[in-house]
Parts: C-alpha cells; structure tokens; sequence
C-alpha cells in the first residue's frame, strides 16, 4: 500500500494537542522516512487561518537538527490547512474535494486524526462518514480519550461509531500503549522461562502500578474537573498496563488474540469496592516556588468546592486461578515529588528463613518514564570477607545498556501502526466496556456522595494515608534499598 497516495487528516489541528504532539509526530515520522513517499497532511478547524499560522504555533514544539532544514521545508509543502465548521456537511464535501486533488491513481487510502473536542465528537464522526470516507482505499480513524466518562456515555459513543466504521477502521488511542517498557511486557513474561513460572499467586505478593507527575493541572483544570485523575490516567492508562501484566498467553502475536487476553482478565476483575480507593487533591504548598504554592482550588476554571480527586489509590482483585487474593495496586497522582510511571511487581518473603530475617524481598521493577530500565532487586552476600547479606540488583538500564538505542515516542509509533494498519496496541472497543464496568459504580459514589479527597502538598510524595495502603496491601516498602548509578567506564 506505500506507493499509493495517503493523506493524513488533523481535525483539531488548531488545538493544543495538535501543535504540541501531532504536528511534531508527523514531522519526525516524516523527517525518517518512514510514512508512504506520498503522503499528504491536511489540518482542519474552525479557526480561521493560514498554514503559516499553524506552521508558527508549532514551531517551538517542532524538534529541527541541523542539517533537516531541506526536509522541514519539504514537508512543510506536503501540509495544506482547510477551516471549516464541525457540524456542516458542505464544509466537509470542500474537504473532500480537497482531499481528492492530490489522489491520482487506482488507489488512495486516507487517515483522520481527531485531536477535537468531546462536544464536536458526533458531528465530526457523521461528516467524515457521510462526505469523506475514501472510495478506492482504505479510511482509518483516530481517536483520543474521554471515551465518554462512565460505562453509558461510552457505550453511547461506542455504538454511535459503529453505525459509521466498522471496528477495524477504529484506532483509539491509549499512548501508554506506544511507550517501550509497556510494548516491552509481553516480551518479558512470554520469552523468558524464569519469570513465567513464578508469575502467580504462589509466588507473588503484590503489583504496583504507578504513576507521577510533578506538576498540577496547569490550564487544563476546566477538562480536568469535570473527569478527574482516576479517568484521566488510571481507567486507561495503569488499566492497560495492569492487562498486559495480569493476562495469560495469548494464542499468537495477532492483534486481536492479544486483545482477547486483554479481555478476559478484566472480565475477572469486579468493580471497584470504595473501600479499596483512596483518593486525594493537592494543596499549595506556602513554601514553595511559583506554581507549587498553587493548590487544586486555586485554578481559576475549578470550583472551589470542588472535590475532584488529582491523587489515587485503589486496589483491584482479579478473580482467577493465577491472582486470586494478591492485590495490583494502581496508583496515580499531579502535582506530586516526581515524574515516574513503573510497575514494581513484589515476590513474597522468602519461606524458611535462614537469615535471620535480614532478606528483603525480589521486586522485578518495570521503569516505564523517565528513563527506561528493568531491574530485578535480589539478595547477595556482600562481597569479601563477611558472610553479611546486602541487597542488590540485575540491572538492565537502557541508556546505560543500549546507548546509542533510540527508543521512539509513543505517538510516533501509534501514529506508524494506523499507516501500516496494525491495531495491537490500540484499545478494542470490549476492553473499553470492560474498563468503564470496573471503574463507573465507584466514581458514581464519590460523585453522590461528595466524598472529601484527603489533601496533600503540591509536590509531596501524596497522601501520608496511602503508604498505609499500600501495607495493608501487601507491598512493602522498607527504605533501606539504594540504587547506584553504575559507572560509565
Ligand atoms: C494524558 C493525561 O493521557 O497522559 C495527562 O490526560 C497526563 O493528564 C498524560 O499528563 C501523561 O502522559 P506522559 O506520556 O507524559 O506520561
């Protein structure tokens, strides 16, 4: 299919999300060669403007080397900007007329990215279908979360879509999904015969999923508000990568055996007791700089009862003969100490203890962001003399292992996958129903019920009340373990 003529439509493409991610992505994907030689990129929105506009309010986020000033120019001519409304068919017939022009030959396939608001969501979906869809090749749409925000909302949304494409024309975008460490997953647990054995229940006591942000919702209160962390990052983000944890092994690598797998172990999971979430709001903090002395409260677009929570712990159990009783803890937070997304999954304590109760114990730690890394913490006998035990580990750091690598952004790889038509990492549309049946109950409750996060200072560790949680679920965390950086000679 890469010979033929492909265009890239960006609807939205005058948003935040288009000039910050999309328009970079496409560049970079473009700058290495790795898009169809005739690709066109089209931007539509209703802002009135020109492609010089478009061009100047992405340049800050466009990465340019020296000597790419030829290639940026280059596609920079391959890019076309078209205003228009969201609701009025006509303005998509002018798009597709657009389109068309540069469509010569028996075949042309056609993408379109929606970086558009929730509210335009319909219209736009019912003009692509109606006036845009491509009549010699294929028609691919993108879409970005909230994928409604709870179980009927999104059910809504989803049987809307499906009266106009057919599932495998649906790319929903979960970019947790294009990030290394979790296309790494599969790989660690399928490939190596020493962890297979021992992922079970027998053998481990807890899984931790995390994710941290050092920063507040920063402008973005008014959307944030109204979804709060737990569907922000917790419902699609840490869900997904709690799949590709917990699944069995699928029959094959094809995309949709994989997504079965996927499947089946949410369908294990029960919705969410409000007794295993806790949830928090960061407070500004007197002492600290800038932005940090801001609270939640504080944005000027939240209201100031508001108890949507930006910190959150809950704690799922997955009903099968491989978890049954150990806790995933999934948590996820703004406006805390540090950037960090990883997964820590805990070995029990060792049975019949010889040491006397100095081992600690194995966590194989999956470092998703910053700085990719898999780690295996063990017990070792300190070297020399002593017969003392420390604890140490298996490194396999990347930038320290792979040093020339370079380990592409998930949208550039996401983005790759629609060209090339590959929908494994890309959410199904059952797993999206499983997803909302688990989380929806309990988000309901907090919202009838009003119920108070626990504060927590902008740039702390969270909530103190969660460590709590995380003991009594089994994860423990004792401190005295230190990571050296090794050396690089
Ligand atoms: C987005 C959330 O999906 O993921 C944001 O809406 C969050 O709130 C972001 O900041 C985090 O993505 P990343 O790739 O920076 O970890």
């Amino acid at each position: 299919d890469f010979q033929y003529p492909h265009t890239f439509v960006l609807l939205g493409a005058s948003g935040d999300l288009a000039k910050k991610k999309i328009y970079p992505t496409i560049w970079y994907l473009y700058r290495d060669n790795l898009l169809p030689k005739n690709t066109k990129f089209i931007g539509y929105a209703r802002t009135k403007q020109t492609l010089e506009d478009v061009k100047e309010k992405s340049k800050k986020y466009i990465k340019v080397r020296p000597g790419d000033e030829s290639k940026l120019k280059e596609f920079w001519e391959a890019n076309d900007y078209v205003s228009g409304s969201y609701d009025k068919r006509v303005d998509y017939e002018f798009l597709n007329q657009h389109i068309s022009k540069s469509e010569k030959g028996p075949v042309a396939n056609r993408i379109f990215y929606l970086a558009v608001p929730p509210t335009v969501f319909e219209d736009v979906t019912v003009n692509i279908r109606n006036a845009c869809v491509s009549i010699k090749g294929y028609t691919r749409v993108i879409i970005e979360k909230p994928f409604g925000r709870d179980d009927e909302s999104s059910e809504k949304l989803s049987s809307h879509l499906a009266g106009l494409f057919k599932e495998e024309q649906i790319y929903r975008i979960d970019h947790y999904l294009g990030k290394e460490m979790v296309q790494n997953l599969m790989t660690i647990r399928f490939a190596n015969q020493i962890f297979s054995p021992s992922w079970n229940r027998e053998n481990i006591a807890s899984i931790l999923i995390s994710f941290k942000e050092p920063f507040g919702t920063e402008g973005r209160g008014g959307y944030f508000d109204s979804f709060g962390i737990v569907r922000d990052v917790m419902q699609n983000h840490l869900l997904q990568i709690l799949s590709l944890v917990a699944m069995e092994k699928p029959v094959t690598l094809n995309p949709n055996d994989i997504r079965d797998e996927k499947v089946k172990v949410l369908r294990h999971i029960k919705p969410i007791d409000l007794k295993n979430l806790l949830v928090g709001q960061y407070v500004g903090n007197p002492n600290g700089q800038g932005e940090e002395k801001l609270g939640y409260l504080d944005d000027p677009t939240v209201p100031k009862d508001s108890v949507t929570p930006t910190y959150a712990v809950a704690v799922i159990y997955i009903d099968n003969s491989r978890w049954q009783g150990v806790p995933f803890i999934l948590r996820c937070g703004k406006a805390l100490n540090e950037r960090k997304a990883e997964v820590r999954v805990q070995y029990k304590d060792v049975p019949g203890d010889i040491f006397e109760g100095h081992t600690k114990r194995n966590e194989l730690v999956i470092r998703v962001q910053p700085g990719e890394a898999l780690y295996l913490k063990l017990m070792s006998k300190s070297p020399g003399m002593k017969f003392d035990l420390m604890e140490t580990e298996l490194d396999l750091t990347y930038s320290m292992r792979y040093r020339e690598a370079d380990v592409p952004d998930a949208y550039e790889r996401l983005i790759l996958d629609v060209f090339t038509g590959t929908q494994m990492h890309f959410v199904r549309n059952d797993e999206l129903k499983e997803a909302w049946r688990i989380f929806t109950p309990v988000l309901k409750k907090l919202e009838t019920e009003r119920i108070k996060p626990l504060p927590y200072m902008y740039g702390s560790r969270g909530p103190r009340e969660a460590d709590a949680k995380l003991a009594e679920s089994d994860f423990k965390y004792s401190g005295s373990y230190k990571w050296q950086k090794p050396s690089l000679d």
